[in-house]
């Protein structure tokens, strides 16, 4: 059986689909977002440490997993694990499933965005015609036929996607979409840095400034670290499931550094084109205004761009689009990959299309909740809101999937993982996927350290944040 298992067609592909994963809403919203909080250069200090030591040990365990085992994330942790760690998989595998729930549904708004960008270059009534984003934001969270048609337009894409298979349709499609989004991004960054009032946002970037950290560092370091986890897919079955379709002679040390550092590079490419823009044309409370940014804040901006506006925002939700894209195709794929791998285990005849058609019907099922509710805009009933009339910890279903999700089952997830790797696998069963076909584990004696005694620690750290911030505990 393990020989028919499908093959990325070419590591540039496979790169492209992996990047592909990492670069998402987490990248150009987050990110921005976060560091604008945060304290924009000493975020970006500590977020740089922690992706280099934590992220890329998390990321070449999870890689050299699924290749190991030739599964997807959680038949991955059954074939190798003891009883102790095999349910672990499952953490992954659900957290995808959850997250799902959302994520549609925040690209499928973003989709929106576009086509009213594409309207004001038109100059047609379904454009912004300086409408306030405030006001075009909470339309479409009140329209809740929109959201869903715009959802169900998401998945459906996805879907389509998927159901060409690894290389025919995720790495074809990633092999062109990702080039192209990092182009965009180089346009929009030289219409956002050449703005009158656009050095305030990149001293904010750039220039040395220790102050928070000396204020918050735990607050910091939580932030970024939760950020960094999420921005590359670790803790979610994605990189597990994608490594379990590389070919032995892939070098993966190699591709967990390439792909950390232009996740890395976009998230702060990200910034750049953000921050600048924020601060020049909406201030500097515009700039650090959290999670309106992407859906209010620059859509503001792009209003006050002038004739060029339409077309800049045009341009930057696509792309938006495409990295949320890419993105999601990650997550369903965890789920198709995983239906595919408990049919073949009972030898059972398969097929990825319909596979991945009921998936899609049971994402649906998830997003349409997301999707009515409109971040708690419409009154429905969310679970854990309030608890014999008193408020409690969730504001709407998004909250709601997230703490789970995020909030829990990934930080915990990838917890376990370290201490399985590290300490029942060992180092030794990783060097050895690693080191096949002549290629060398140059960095075993650091990962190894990270692996036992610093990512753990860093985890349960980030656990216990999220918990925190989630109002879990
Ligand atoms: N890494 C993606 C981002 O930055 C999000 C994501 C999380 C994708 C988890 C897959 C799994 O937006």
């Amino acid at each position: 059986m393990d020989n028919q298992r499908a093959t990325w067609g070419s590591n540039f592909g496979f790169l492209m689909a992996a990047i592909g994963s990492a670069v998402g809403l987490g990248n150009i919203w987050g990110f921005p977002y976060k560091m604008g909080n945060s304290g924009g250069f000493a975020f970006l200090v500590v977020y740089l440490v922690l992706a280099a030591v934590v992220g890329f040990t998390v990321l070449l365990c999870e890689l050299s997993l699924g290749r190991r085992a030739r599964k997807g994330c959680i038949g991955a942790y059954h074939r190798l694990a003891s009883r102790k760690f095999a349910w672990v998989g499952w953490l992954g595998g659900l957290s995808a499933f959850i997250i799902m729930s959302f994520y549609t549904v925040l690209g499928a708004y973003c989709l929106k965005y576009m086509v009213v960008n594409f309207g004001d270059i038109l100059g047609l009534s379904f454009g912004a015609n300086g409408t306030d984003g405030g006001k075009i934001f909470g339309g479409l969270l009140t329209s809740q036929l929109e959201s869903w048609v715009y959802t169900l337009v998401f998945v459906a894409a996805t879907g389509a996607i998927i159901m060409g298979g690894i290389d025919a349709g995720i790495e074809r499609f990633n092999k062109y979409a990702m080039p192209l989004l990092f182009v965009m991004l180089l346009i929009i960054i030289a219409r956002s840095v050449t703005l009158e009032g656009a050095e305030k946002g990149l001293a904010f970037m750039f220039q040395p400034n220790w102050e928070p950290l000396k204020n918050n560092f735990l607050g910091v370091l939580a932030t970024a670290s939760g950020q960094m986890f999420f921005s590359l897919s670790l803790g979610m079955a994605i990189m597990v499931t994608y490594g379990s379709y590389l070919p032995k002679s892939d070098n993966i040390e190699r591709d967990a550094a390439v792909i950390v550092i232009s996740d890395t590079v976009i998230a702060i490419l990200a910034g750049v084109a953000v921050l600048p823009a924020a601060f020049a044309l909406g201030g500097e409370n515009a700039a650090l205004a959290g999670p309106k940014l992407l859906y209010i804040t620059l859509q503001n901006v792009f209003n006050a761009m002038g004739s060029i506006g339409p077309w800049i925002g045009f341009l930057f939700y696509t792309l938006v689009v495409i990295a949320a894209l890419s993105s999601l195709i990650s997550l369903m794929e965890t789920t198709v990959t995983f239906i595919i791998d408990s049919h073949e285990a009972r030898q059972a005849i398969h097929n990825r299309k319909r596979i991945t058609f009921w998936v899609c019907v049971a994402v649906m099922a998830e997003a349409t909740i997301v999707a009515l509710d409109g971040l708690g805009s419409n009154g429905l009933w969310v679970p854990g809101q309030s608890l014999f009339g008193v408020h409690t910890w969730n504001d709407c279903w998004l909250d709601f999937m997230d703490a789970w999700s995020e909030g829990f089952m990934m930080p915990l997830g990838a917890f376990l993982t370290c201490l399985f790797v590290g300490y029942e696998l060992k180092i030794g069963t990783l060097a050895d996927e690693i080191e096949q076909d002549g290629i060398k584990f140059r960095s075993k004696k650091f990962v190894e350290i990270c692996l036992k005694y610093i990512a753990p620690v860093i985890l349960l750290f980030v656990l216990y944040n999220q918990l925190k911030d989630f109002g879990l505990i």
